[in-house]
């Protein structure tokens, strides 16, 4: 099975305004276009619940059980519980409210392990905790290929290690990492896994439970949706945090890791994702098709679809004299998010004038400037980034391809 394109790009209006007026967008590991189906929700909400939900009006109670919707909706894509769901405005913010949590279960001389592969989201609030006693060991990638070896993540592990945090997959490199060996490395020594999925789930949600991990983050405004970065904790991992909300709502689920309190709007809109993935499942295969494991299915489709594009993309990088890739060089393990060193100009100057010719990709360090320090990169040139999802076309990358070949 293909995916259809053309039915998945009229899933998102923006994408029908680039194809208008010859536009690429190609810088969705920095966010992704909303698909119609999250916006009718975020309208629906804004125009006809603004109430604070859960009370005992009748509108009130519609608005509670739009945002259930969202969790329900959600937990079933990831296969978890949907009481494993925890929601705030930004990973970022998410791994912060966390290394607070974290005060229940760690102490001082405990060890943790985080990399310098990592996004800062995941790495900056765990290294902070050196500051009230933690001793933090860094796990290092290769200085050529910007790997995670497992033999280095062995010789760190020891029973004094408490918490492994590393990338599903690095926004840089678009590498994927074996989440489920590590996790059961970092087990093995009783120690707890934090995986951030931010650069994964974009190109099909995980099941969360197959992978193990203790918390899992990503951000749907990467995935379709509204401006949420959400966290999966299971709920042995949940009954070692501390609760960072209000000390009267310490004992309600949902509020003890959400100190800000959410947009119910985008907490209904989640259910707009999952309208979306059901609209795509229904498209290829009939609302009376195999739905036990839709959510692998979809992601299967989603994977399949960025390869073609992909391949096209780095061969042509490959062969080009003037270009270095930063990561695998083939699309063997590795999502869509393609970073290179361009020779002759800087990374800022390249997709300046790229984008000048409809190609829309992105320069910098992408907050992972330790992995750019690892490789020998100046974080402040950085590398240019195209990074692509399912609804990216091969006229996408041609685009791209001939705008490249102009300005390299
Ligand atoms: C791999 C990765 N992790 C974490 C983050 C941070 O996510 P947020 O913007 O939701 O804080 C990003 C954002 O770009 C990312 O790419």
């Amino acid at each position: 099975m293909q995916l259809d394109i053309n039915f998945v790009r009229q899933q998102f209006p923006a994408l029908a305004q680039s194809s208008e007026s010859k536009i690429a967008f190609l810088e969705n590991a920095g966010g992704s276009c909303l698909c119609t189906q999250t916006t009718e929700i975020l309208n629906s909400y804004y125009n006809h619940h603004r109430v604070q939900p859960y009370h005992a009006t009748p509108i009130s109670q519609d608005a509670g059980n739009a945002m259930n919707a969202g969790y329900t909706a959600l937990a079933t894509y990831l296969n978890v519980d949907e009481n494993d769901l925890y929601f705030g405005p930004s990973t970022s913010q998410n791994t912060y409210v966390l290394a607070n949590a974290l005060w229940g279960y760690l102490q001082e001389g405990d060890e943790i392990i985080v990399t310098n592969q990592d996004h800062e989201a995941n790495s900056g609030s765990w290294r902070r905790l050196k500051n009230r006693g933690v001793i933090v060991r860094e796990w290092q990638v290769d200085s050529e290929t910007g790997s995670l070896s497992l033999e280095k993540l062995h010789n760190l592990l020891s029973e004094k290690t408490k918490l492994v945090a590393f990338p599903h997959c690095s926004n840089i490199l678009g590498e994927i990492n074996p989440v489920v060996k590590i996790c059961s490395m970092a087990h093995q020594v009783g120690a707890k896994a934090i995986v951030d999925g931010v650069s994964f789930a974009g190109h099909g949600l995980p099941d969360v439970k197959d992978l193990g991990a203790d918390i899992y983050l990503f951000s749907l405004y990467k995935v379709y949706g509204p401006h949420l970065g959400v966290m999966v904790i299971s709920q042995q991992m949940a009954g070692l945090l501390e609760s960072q909300g209000h000390y009267f709502n310490s004992a309600e689920r949902e509020k003890r890791l959400m100190p800000a309190g959410p947009d119910h709007a985008q907490i209904a809109a989640i259910k707009g994702v999952s309208n979306y993935f059901d609209a795509v499942f229904e498209h290829h295969y009939g609302v009376d098709g195999a739905v036990n494991d839709k959510a692998a299915i979809i992601r299967s489709l989603f994977h399949e679809a960025e390869r073609i594009p992909l391949d096209r993309l780095l061969a042509y990088l490959n062969q080009h004299p003037k270009v270095t890739i930063v990561g695998p060089k083939t699309s063997h393990n590795r999502a869509p998010t393609i970073s290179f060193l361009p020779q002759g100009q800087s990374p800022h100057a390249l997709v300046r004038s790229v984008g000048d010719l409809g190609a829309m990709g992105a320069a910098g360090h992408f907050y992972s400037p330790r992995l750019l320090t690892a490789l020998g990169i100046n974080p402040d040139s950085g590398v240019a980034r195209y990074s692509l999802v399912h609804y990216n076309s091969l006229a996408d990358v041609d685009l791209l391809i001939d705008a490249l070949e102009q300005c390299l």
